[in-house]
């Protein structure tokens, strides 16, 4: 059977797209709020460049030498123990999960491209009340959209890599693109710009604390979709002879961009018309439809044309966050790209259901425990553990476990002379920091 592999361009695309995402655009603004601005965007750049980028490379180069799912791909490339290191390939687990909530949060995303349409909240304090309304009484609504997202993302993963990965991202990520930047020139063009490229910008080292510092390497993993193996799946369809530096440095490269982009565009818009950045997680769903709402009719053209583009970020990352496990069935239990779509998306889609309950009044209670409701807990365990296990993992088998002279082969050419940079800071920056990362958000630090 001949493989389908990705274009250039589509690679590129695709695993931008994987990246660029609600973390960019939903989640970055708002911790970057919570945190101060400037310095931690700084050292949310510099984990990006020391950190992201190398684990990028190695995840990439894991998938392109193993040219399988993730699972087959540790179990061939392990020089010894290939039946134990089989198991670091389940990282793909990772992002079954995530979609729980994912799906979700892209469920309310559609819901606010149709309610914006028609009316915006006048003030924050509606906004907020029709989030929360929405979030704890409204199951049929959030049930609804998040059906949708399903259909949407399902169908996709039966199209396979080239005509349904590869066409949607090549369709979609330029039009993300359009819309950003179009709404950011507009922003460019309004008073509080300055103010807001001063607050992302200028650097306030007094708050930054060990928690902004864990905060900002963790989620440089999120937004770059690492340590989950879906950059690694994508890779396996990459052509050969394909160059892996040069298609993770405009994968970082596009993904942070987009991040800076959306944070001076909203924090602009919050400067000019509402109250300032620090919001919480609310920001997209609650501060900015208010916002919206200030600039009279063109706020809801505005806002829709938002929220489709966050929604166009959320489903290209969604795809990825599903395909390492259907690959998986397909090259392990030789099952049919169909029936394996279908089942990895009813996987998420019926825990989905659950995330949605953990929120509403009266199923709440049954779905908390110690402190989080269930949709809290899968993003917790997720981000807190599975990620940053995987990151590690992936450093120590590249750095430590596959023979120095086979990743030699194939990076050298492509590195050159940074090629024992990258090396040396698979091995030792990478994994500490990692280490780091994991028992501080776990609370053991
Ligand atoms: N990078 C995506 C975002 O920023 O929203 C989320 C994500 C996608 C994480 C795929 C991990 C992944 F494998």
């Amino acid at each position: 059977m001949k493989i389908a592999r990705f274009s250039r361009i589509g690679f590129i695309l695709a695993a931008a797209g994987s990246a660029v995402g609600l973390g960019n655009i939903w989640k970055f603004p708002y911790i970057a709020g919570e945190y101060g601005g400037g310095a931690f965007v700084l050292v949310y750049l510099f984990t990006v460049l020391l950190i992201g980028f190398s684990i990028m490379i190695a995840e990439m180069l894991i998938g392109y030498m193993g040219r399988k799912d993730t699972v087959t791909s540790f179990e061939t490339l392990a020089p010894v123990n290939k039946h134990l290191w089989k198991y670091a390939g389940f990282q793909g687990l990772a992002g079954l999960f995530i979609m729980i909530f994912y799906s979700v949060v892209i469920g309310w995303i559609f819901h606010y491209i149709v309610t914006s349409l028609f009316t915006l909240p006048a003030t924050v304090k509606e906004a907020e009340s029709i989030f929360t309304r929405m979030l704890h009484s409204d199951f049929l609504t959030q049930l609804f959209y998040h059906s949708l997202a399903f259909v949407c993302i399902t169908y996709v993963l039966t199209k396979g890599i080239k005509g349904g990965i590869e066409k949607l991202n090549m369709v979609l990520m330029p039009l993300l693109m359009i819309i950003l930047v179009g709404m950011f020139t507009y922003a460019t063009t309004l008073g509080a710009f300055s103010r807001a490229v001063e607050f992302m910008f200028y650097p306030d080292w007094g708050k930054i604390n060990s928690d902004a510092f864990v905060t900002a390497v963790g989620h440089a993993f999120f937004t770059l979709s690492l340590g989950m193996g879906a950059i690694m799946t994508y890779s396996a369809s990459l052509e050969k002879n394909s160059n892996i530096v040069k298609s993770a440095f405009w994968v970082v490269f596009l993904d942070t961009t987009i991040a800076i982009i959306a944070g001076l565009m909203l924090f602009t818009f919050l400067y000019e018309y509402g109250s300032g950045p620090a919001k919480g997680p609310g920001l997209v769903f609650i501060s900015l439809p208010a916002v919206f709402y200030e600039m009279g009719i063109i706020g809801n053209f505005f806002a829709v044309l938002f929220f489709i583009a966050l929604a166009f970020a959320g489903l290209t990352s969604s795809v990825s966050l599903v395909e390492p496990m259907v690959q998986y069935f397909i090259d392990r239990f030789s099952w049919s790209r169909l029936k394996a779509s279908i089942m990895m998306g009813l996987f998420f889609y019926l825990l989905g259901i659950v995330a949605i309950l953990s929120n509403i009044d009266g199923f709440a209670k049954y779905l908390t425990w110690g402190g989080k409701n269930f949709f809290d807990w899968v993003d917790y365990i997720t981000a807190a553990i599975m990620l940053p296990l995987g990151g590690l993992i992936m450093a120590v088998f590249v750095g430590f476990v596959i023979d120095k002279s086979k990743v030699e082969s194939f990076m050298k050419p492509q590195l050159g002379f940074a090629f024992e940079a990258w090396y040396f800071s698979l091995r030792y920056i990478t994994p500490v920091a990692m280490f780091v990362v994991m028992l501080s958000l776990m609370g053991l630090l």
